[in-house]
């Protein structure tokens, strides 16, 4: 999408968009405004009654400051670092399960598994119960990927209302048991938390629970998966870090840039906004487009090249402002595990020639569905 989101930019950086009256910015300022002006820009983009319209990511303040402080807690950069063995155990086990063979589907393999196990198991789910999780997680984000209307998004409508009812009945039985019994996880800390001296009902606890599973592992999942097809394409920066490992954790903020996992986050104007010579009428649906905004040449010098030393590097990979995402200290924590052993253990790396890699299909989300690789086992 890159050269197009620089046309666009280039040409106007809001720009309306007729078929779905809907509204696109592409620069840096822009976006970032976008993102955190919650005057002009609202985050309650679901309607009322809707599913995700309990969602933190959906709520404007007040509800939104109350909902946050949940969860805030278990998120910082001192609770993620107890999760690192953890971490690095499961990143062991599945390397070793594959790594022999000299070949594998990183995404399949690997980089879904691994943020996938990570945030079950924060959330307070028994191991056996995981493989159901990748199917609610995949219903819940086929229905955002499919066009309104089209005889996919009919079958992902239905596949979502059999998974909810599914997750529904199955988190029940879970509250219950932290109800009785409390434990030290995040289903325990919503189950206790208050709102304005109220408990969180079960369609509360329930949205909360979808989106940490949605939030929690397909955005990870693209970032280390998006991080190896830098590398594929960048082989100078991989021998670059290899021979600076130090150089690991100004790689992932540049991965973060250069390939952002969330292209775009969507808001509704409050008001009649003015912006850049134009007006967003009041009402209206607004992209803020984080990808072309992490390339926009008036705030970075040479977006187009992927450079792992880059800095400053002031992306907004993780949004700006009140809705800043909370789990980019667990994100950041699992994709140096992640890297460090992939870079470690797969040596004379390259795309697997029979197979080509594939893209999700969407336009919010960004990072391979597939990535078939060839390597040479390391310890
Ligand atoms: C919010 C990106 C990983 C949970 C956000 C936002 C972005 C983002 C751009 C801001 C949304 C907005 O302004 O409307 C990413 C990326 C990730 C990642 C690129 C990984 C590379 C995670 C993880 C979790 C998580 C691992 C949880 C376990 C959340 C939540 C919010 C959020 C709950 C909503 C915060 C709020 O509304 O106050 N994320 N995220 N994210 N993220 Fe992430």
């Amino acid at each position: 999408p890159y050269p197009v989101y620089d046309q666009l930019r280039s040409r106007s950086p809001v720009l309306h968009y007729p078929p779905s009256d809907a509204w696109m910015i592409f620069d840096y300022e822009g976006v970032k405004r976008a993102l955190h002006d919650h005057e002009a820009f609202s985050s309650v983009v679901s309607p009322p009654g809707t599913r995700t319209a309990e969602w933190l990511i959906f709520s404007d303040p007040p509800r939104h400051t109350k909902l946050r402080a949940i969860v805030m807690r278990a998120f910082t950069p001192r609770a993620v670092a107890g999760l690192e063995p953890r971490i690095r155990r499961l990143s062991r086990e599945l390397l070793d399960r594959t790594i022999e063979s000299g070949q594998m589907d990183l995404a399949e393999d690997y980089t879904v598994p691994l943020p996938l196990l990570v945030i079950a198991e924060m959330l307070g789910a028994p191991i056996a119960d995981q493989p159901r999780f990748k199917r609610w997680s995949d219903a819940i984000l086929d229905l955002s990927y499919t066009v309104s209307g089209s005889e996919e998004a009919a079958r992902a409508l239905v596949e979502f209302t059999a998974v909810t009812a599914e997750m529904q009945a199955y988190l029940r039985g879970l509250i219950e048991q932290r109800r009785a019994a409390p434990e030290d996880d995040l289903l325990t800390r919503l189950v206790e938390a208050e709102v304005d001296g109220e408990r969180l009902n079960e369609d509360e606890i329930l949205g909360f629970f979808q989106l940490l599973l949605v939030a929690g592992h397909e955005t990870t999942t693209n970032l280390i998966g998006n991080a190896m097809l830098c590398f594929l394409e960048n082989p100078d920066e991989l021998a670059r870090l290899r021979a600076a490992p130090d150089l690991l954790p100004s790689a992932i903020e540049e991965v973060l840039r250069y390939r952002s996992p969330v292209q775009a986050m969507f808001r509704v104007t409050r008001r009649d906004v003015p912006m850049h010579g134009k007006v967003i009428p009041a009402g209206k649906a607004v992209l803020a487009m984080i990808g072309a905004a992490n390339r926009d040449p008036e705030q970075f010098l040479d977006p187009g090249r992927f450079d792992i030393g880059r800095d400053p590097n002031p992306h907004i990979a993780f949004g700006h402002g009140i809705h800043f995402c909370i789990g980019a200290p667990l994100s950041r924590l699992e994709a140096r595990i992640a890297l460090s052993d992939l870079v470690a253990r797969l040596g004379g790396l390259e795309l697997a020639s029979d197979a080509p890699w594939e893209p999700r299909r969407a336009i919010h989300v960004h990072g391979p569905t597939r990535l078939p690789i060839r390597f040479t086992p390391g310890p």
